[in-house]
């Protein structure tokens, strides 16, 4: 027997007072349903259709291959959106059917496989206690087996204290769940069709089974106060699983890592790092405190603080920061240093060579061995255009050297601190440019003695 997943995933997410559809809202730098539909794979759903509405174009954007979408044009409720999936949906009747809702991006592929396994004649379910039930649907039971489900709105006093909750999670006989949803009405206090109505027809063809699951699984995403809580427990989760690759953290809850980082065992991550995009890490090297890598590769034994990297290489035993700014097109090559106050675009560091304090280097390519002085800039924009700055092998820049691009510095070269450099430097040349230093012997006193004859 097959498994035909529905993932319902039509509603607006009011709450989130966002015009994107809240399954699309990032959870660990990835769209929430994107991880309902890897737990609904990896349980094995042979068959995927997710019911979309509110945003529907930028869900259907974010759906892999081989998942299908329907529309439901109109919300009318859980069942209804079941219905518009059912009837999309080639001869569901012999199969088994899994419901999830794209909001509860926590619910793991086990406790899917789980609710799988016990899938029993007419409707299993998922259930958990929560501590607060409130807008939950109340799972009511009489002598143990479930009668139906309640949903806050229609609940009176005795049934609103009931902890055991729906949390939008079944799977049904394909056969029994079409008949039952061809009965729904939305004879209720929202005027909804209600898909938790299915449980309590079904419940009277034979026992609704139930597995209950700890609630920080269902935990699911209306509100930004939410989101914030869902992506702190997935993080929690990506970190718990680095640090038993061997990874050390001194403190995972500040550490946001996304699902896409890779991290090589012997990775030291300090408080404050974020980590996103496709970022790798390399052994030994220490990230943190306080770093914002985005796209950008590390070596091993490197050192990266205080700093944000965006679209950068950075190699074996490299130093990064503090307070560095690595902009796309960045790379250092072994050895290199990019030191406080730097920031780096679109230039290549050659091995050793250091940029140790108050620079920017952009459009540049640096050779090996060479060390840019504090407060040099290429000027590589001319105000219409960028130009390259050239830098060869074991230069010394002095301090404060301007560099206007384009320009070449030959192999060996040195430049006086404080130059402005516009044209072409020889290997092995030192250019100074700078006008002679005047000195005037004696000027404190004289300026000492107008000072005292204008009565000061
Ligand atoms: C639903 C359940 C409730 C359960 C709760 C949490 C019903 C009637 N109630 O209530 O028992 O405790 O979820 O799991 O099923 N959706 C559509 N189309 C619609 C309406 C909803 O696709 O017309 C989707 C939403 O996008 C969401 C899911 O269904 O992913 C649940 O809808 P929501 O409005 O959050 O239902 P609740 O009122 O929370
Ligand atoms: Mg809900």
């Amino acid at each position: 027997m097959a498994v035909r997943a529905i993932v319902l995933a039509a509603g607006k997410g009011t709450r989130m007072r966002s015009d994107a559809p809240k399954v699309v809202q990032p959870i660990a730098g990835r769209p929430m349903i994107s991880w309902v539909i890897d737990a609904v794979t990896a349980a094995g759903a042979d068959e995927i259709t997710v019911v979309v509405g509110h945003g529907a174009d930028s869900v259907v954007a974010v759906l892999p291959d081989g998942v299908r979408s329907v529309v439901q044009e109109e919300q009318l409720g859980t069942g209804h959106a079941t219905q518009v999936a059912y009837a999309a949906m080639a001869d569901p009747a012999g199969d088994t059917v899994l419901i999830v809702p794209g909001d509860s991006p926590l619910m793991t592929a086990e406790s899917l496989r789980a609710l799988l396994a016990a899938h029993g004649s007419a409707c299993t379910m998922v259930t958990t206690r929560m501590p607060d039930p409130t807008g939950y649907g109340r799972v009511l039971r009489k002598d143990g087996a479930v009668v139906e489900i309640v949903e806050e709105r229609d609940t009176d006093p005795s049934t609103a204290r009931i902890d055991e909750v729906a949390v939008s999670t079944y799977t049904f006989d394909g056969r029994l769940l079409g008949e039952s949803l061809a009965r729904l009405d939305s004879g209720n206090h929202q005027n909804e069709y209600y898909l938790t109505d299915v449980v309590g027809m079904l419940a009277a063809f034979g026992p609704v089974e139930t597995i209950e699951v700890d609630h920080e699984e269902t935990l699911g995403v209306n509100s930004h106060d939410q989101l914030a809580k869902v992506d702190s427990v997935m993080r929690r989760r990506i970190n718990a699983e680095w640090m038993r690759q061997g990874v050390w953290m001194q403190d995972p809850d500040r550490v946001y890592i996304d699902e896409s980082v890779i991290l090589q065992s012997g990775a030291r991550i300090y408080p404050g790092v974020h980590l996103e995009g496709a970022t790798s890490i390399g052994a030994d090297s220490q990230i943190g405190p306080d770093a914002f890598l985005l796209d950008t590769t590390v070596g091993r034994g490197a050192r990266v603080w205080y700093s944000v990297l965006r679209g950068a290489q950075v190699g074996d035993d490299v130093d990064v920061g503090p307070y560095a700014t690595l902009r796309p097109g960045t790379i250092l090559h072994a050895g290199a240093k990019a030191g406080s106050f730097v920031e780096i675009k679109a230039s290549v560091v050659g091995k050793g060579s250091k940029v140790p304090h108050l620079s920017y280097i952009g459009d540049a390519t640096i050779g090996e061995d060479s060390n840019i002085g504090a407060g040099t800039v290429t000027c590589n924009f001319d105000g219409f255009r960028k130009h390259q700055t050239v830098i060869g092998s074991r230069v010394f820049v002095g301090s404060d050297t301007m560099l206007v691009a384009p320009v070449e510095l030959g192999d060996d070269s040195i430049t006086g601190a404080g130059s402005v450099i516009t044209k072409d430097v020889a290997p092995g040349a030192l250019a100074v440019e700078r006008s002679p230093q005047k000195e005037i012997p004696g000027y404190a006193e004289r300026r000492a003695r107008t000072a005292e004859a204008e009565g000061e």
